[in-house]
């Protein structure tokens, strides 16, 4: 069994691939909240100033205390990960994932700028069937993300 002084590697891998996993689930629960709550905000927010008022709170409070800190404690965990096991830094489905975790991570810091523009004026926000489009890219980046780190098809 691999240690390190008294500790087990291999629990200590398992730990951190625990809190990558839950942290993996808050991280989608959110941005895949936020993009919907855009879309309702594009939709209501600009002709209900009430509803504009609540959309913007829900929509910080999901950002800044949910998406963002469940974003950087998965890619953390995964980042420790790899340092215990650095040659899954040399596998191809880890080099995929890699490359689509990073647009995971542009279109969550989007989602973070739209809230933004939606906060100060619903007005200039995209198009609700726009939202709807741009709503589909996180989750097709989640179903490609999780398929390559089960399936590891190279
Ligand atoms: C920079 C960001 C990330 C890094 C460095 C990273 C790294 C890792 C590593 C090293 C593992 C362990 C693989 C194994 O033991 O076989 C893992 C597991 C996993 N990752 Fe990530 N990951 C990241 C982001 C993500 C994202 C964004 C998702 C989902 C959308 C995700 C989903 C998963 C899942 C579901 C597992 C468990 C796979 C299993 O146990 O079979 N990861 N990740």
């Amino acid at each position: 069994m691999l240690s390190l002084g008294n500790v087990n590697l291999a629990d200590t891998y398992l730990f951190w691939k625990w809190l990558h996993i839950v942290a993996v689930i808050s991280w989608m629960a959110g941005i895949l909240y936020l993009y919907r709550l855009l879309i309702y905000h594009s939709e209501r927010g600009r002709s209900q100033p009430s509803i504009h008022e609540l959309l913007s709170l829900m929509e910080r409070r999901l950002y800044r205390y949910i998406t963002v800190p469940a974003m950087t404690v998965a890619v953390a965990a995964g980042l420790f990960m790899v340092g215990l096991a650095p040659q899954i830094g040399q596998t191809g489905w880890f080099g995929a994932k890699f490359i689509l975790v990073l647009i995971l991570i542009l279109a969550t810091l989007y989602a973070g700028k739209l809230h933004n523009t939606a906060a100060m004026d619903p007005g200039r926000l995209p198009h609700a069937k726009a939202l709807r489009y741009l709503n589909e890219v996180p989750t097709i980046l989640m179903l490609a993300i999780v398929a390559l780190v089960v399936f590891k098809p190279f």
